[in-house]
């Protein structure tokens, strides 16, 4: 058993080891390197009888985890959508841990819920959503995309006079689904989850950078969710919300916005433009832990009208006490336990503010544009037109695996390769807050080389 002096020696000698890795962040390789790699496989082994004490359980962590662990809080990670940690953020995560708030309702943490009512409203001004939408946290954009349809799902079929929560499925009426042939894997892994199908759906055919047509969306006569994208993961782009809304039938429509990282974008004035419409939609899925640099895992589903989300996820026990209570964020929730996540999410808004929110979007498109330049001058072809901070480096196909070996390989920095309108692609995004010029700098001298070297 810890006694208190210990815990303090604990905790000090973790945020120094916490410190001294943070100190070595920008400089280590982006991927440990295949002898360090090997290292994680020491923590296999028989279940112990014995304990062991917690200094040296950190010790052990440490040793090995600050060595393999993917530099992707690191500046020169490009790869997936991926954001660091700003550093008001990652102490908050500290407390938040500390604290182990139960997100549930105020009876077990008005601390937390407190500050995710705040934290939420923030990002719904910021983002530029609807006054009466009101949002809740969870893991991230699938789970936030699965809440909304979840919620879209029951205002449907209850406007048919079906009771999913109660029924099922089973002999609902018919909901049409229309998706982009550009849809995130989420939203139909979300469709897969609620029981609705990620197969039966009408798909959208795309423009170049993998927009929608708004002219080719079907006018659907009954019930239909449409699912738009604000921010392709391969390219950036953006679905024409607005010319979208005003062609279908809304009286009998849900328009879902899968905005994972590109619902940021709309902080920014010189970006703004892009996402025109998007308040006009009934939800969105945001992150928080891509663009908004927090701690994994943290998205946040918000929805126009908030009682659906209440009817889809209310739940009730006795022990539950919900009759004297306001505020049960869990029952806006698929999760009743939930993180505190939104204490990290306020510590991150509270340190940026307005500017500093708009600056991080901005910064990030801005290095895209310098890495697509970049590369472009040295002879490279850029796939997509970089509307915000993805960038699509065509790629040799026949040398495929041969690029991503090296630059597997190559510690400077680290990416992913895609297919993207019949080219194989290297993709790159920018969503770091750490990351700068220099950094793109060396990214692009040593991706030149690699490219080069393979016929690119
Ligand atoms: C457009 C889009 N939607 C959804 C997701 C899934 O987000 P998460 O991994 O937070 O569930 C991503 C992830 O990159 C994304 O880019």
């Amino acid at each position: 058993m810890l006694v208190k002096e210990s815990v303090r020696t604990l905790l000090t000698d973790t945020a120094n080891r916490a410190s001294d890795y943070l100190e070595q962040l920008d400089d280590m390789p982006v991927l440990p390197t295949e002898d360090l790699r090997v290292k994680v496989l020491d923590f296999d082994g028989p279940f112990p009888d014995e304990g062991m004490p917690a200094e040296e359980v950190i010790d052990e962590l440490d040793r090995i985890g600050s060595k393999v662990a993917v530099a992707s809080a690191g500046p020169r990670f490009f790869g997936f959508v991926v954001g660091g940690t700003l550093p008001a953020a990652l102490a908050a995560d500290w407390l938040t841990s500390t604290w182990d708030q139960c997100n549930y309702a105020p009876v077990i943490s008005p601390l937390g819920i407190e500050l995710e009512l705040v934290a939420v409203n923030w990002i719904r001004e910021l983002i530029g959503l609807p006054q009466s939408s009101r949002g809740v946290f969870v893991t991230g954009a699938t789970m936030a995309s699965f809440a909304c349809l979840a919620a879209a799902r029951h205002h449907l079929l209850e406007k048919l006079g079906w009771d999913v929560e109660e029924h099922g499925i089973w002999g609902a009426p018919r909901l049409t689904l229309v998706v982009s042939d550009q849809a995130h894997s989420s939203v139909g892994k979300s469709l897969a989850m609620l029981g609705l199908g990620r197969g039966d759906v009408i798909r959208v055919p795309t423009d170049d950078n993998g927009a929608m047509i708004a002219d080719e969306v079907p006018v659907v006569d009954g019930p239909a969710i449409y699912c738009v994208q604000v921010g392709n993961v391969d390219s950036g782009s953006i679905d024409p919300i607005a010319e979208i809304c005003g062609r279908i039938r809304r009286a009998t429509s849900w328009v879902h916005v899968d905005g994972a990282f590109g619902l940021w974008a709309s902080v920014s004035p010189k970006y703004q433009h892009l996402l025109h419409g998007h308040h006009l939609a009934d939800s969105w899925a945001v992150d928080a832990h891509k663009w908004l640099n927090v701690p994994y895992d943290s998205g946040v589903a918000f929805v126009r009208d908030p009682e659906t989300l209440f009817r889809t996820f209310s739940t009730s026990a006795s022990y539950l006490m919900d009759d004297r209570q306001k505020h049960i964020m869990s029952f806006l929730a698929p999760q009743l336990s939930r993180r505190a996540r939104s204490i990290a999410v306020y510590a991150a808004l509270r340190s940026l503010g307005r500017k500093g929110v708009i600056e991080l979007v901005e910064n990030c498109c801005r290095l895209a544009k310098l890495f697509a330049d970049q590369l472009s001058d040295r002879g490279h072809t850029i796939l997509n037109d970089v509307v915000l901070n993805q960038v699509l480096v065509k790629l040799n196909p026949e040398r495929r695996d041969q690029i991503q070996e090296a630059i597997d390989t190559c510690a400077v920095f680290w990416t992913s390769n895609t297919n993207w309108r019949g080219d194989v692609a290297l993709r790159l995004s920018l969503c770091n807050w750490k990351t700068t010029e220099e950094d793109i700098h060396r990214s692009v001298a040593k991706l030149d080389e690699i490219l080069t070297a393979n016929g690119c």
